[in-house]
């Protein structure tokens, strides 16, 4: 990555020509890698989304990427990544002509459907986080067809979008940047700012919506705010007010 400008990210680099998921290697060596490392793999074969759902990562076709972070904060703050990561990458897709939005929590989605996912992973003692895993895939180069038929749909690349072809080096040196600069605005200043840009970036605030959890009755009700720590306040259709802390919302 000869034109990266970070200090920190990205400045070792474990790369896979194909690996089972750039989060399990990342999970499983954190302890032996410094802070920054990200693995990157051209292709997974288990790629890992949300809710115990699998991710599609043909070869060379998207950004398969693992970034390990070591903050010393309390575990009760690891929500707060994802949803930085996705302004982050939301931030940089803009740069690039692409409107994307923030699907609460971390999804984005352009014409309401899927560019990127992003999946936070962490190893914690009581009160210690030890180690953040923040995977991202980053559909660049599909053509409809090259999407698995069930998801072609709702999927879509930056490619499809920009109808132009995109440098995934320099792409993934512009996440990065914007990533470690985020990333040490909120260790400095806490997530108040982050906050704000997401709620600029988001398509979920104002809107009825169904989300689904793992495990649990899906909720459905109005999604009023994305409160100071990363939940979402939410507004039950018998006027009672609660905070929802993970789940995803319908596609709509
Ligand atoms: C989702 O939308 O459910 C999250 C998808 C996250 C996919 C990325 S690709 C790189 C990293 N490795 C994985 O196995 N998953 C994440």
């Amino acid at each position: 990555l000869r034109n990266l400008k970070t200090t920190t990210l990205g400045k070792k680099i474990v790369f896979f020509e194909e690996i089972d998921s750039t989060n399990t290697q990342a999970k499983e060596s954190a302890l032996d890698y410094p802070e920054g490392t990200i693995f990157l793999a051209e292709a997974q074969t288990k790629g890992r989304g949300r809710l115990g759902r699998s991710w599609s990562s043909i070869p060379g076709k998207g950004i398969w990427c693992s970034v390990l972070l070591k903050p010393s904060l309390d575990p009760t703050f690891a929500g707060q990544f994802p949803l930085l990561t996705a302004v982050a990458i939301a931030e940089t897709f803009h740069n690039l002509g692409v409107d994307a939005k923030i699907k609460w929590p971390n999804d984005l989605l352009v014409d309401g459907k899927k560019i990127c996912g992003i999946l936070t992973e962490m190893g914690a003692e009581l009160d210690r986080i030890n180690y953040l895993v923040i995977g991202f895939g980053i559909n660049v180069k599909h053509k409809l067809e090259d999407f698995p038929k069930e998801i072609r749909t709702i999927a879509t690349s930056l490619e499809m979008v920009l109808k132009k072809e995109v440098d995934r080096v320099q792409l993934l040196c512009d996440i990065l940047l914007k990533l470690e600069k985020y990333y040490f605005q909120l260790l400095k200043e806490g997530f108040e700012p982050i906050r704000k840009l997401w709620k600029e970036y988001t398509c979920t605030l104002g809107h009825e919506v169904k989300i689904s959890r793992f495990n649990e009755l899906p909720l459905f009700g109005k999604a009023l705010d994305l409160n100071p720590d990363g939940s979402l306040l939410f507004e039950l259709p018998d006027g009672q007010i609660i905070n929802v802390h993970s789940g995803e919302i319908g596609l709509q």
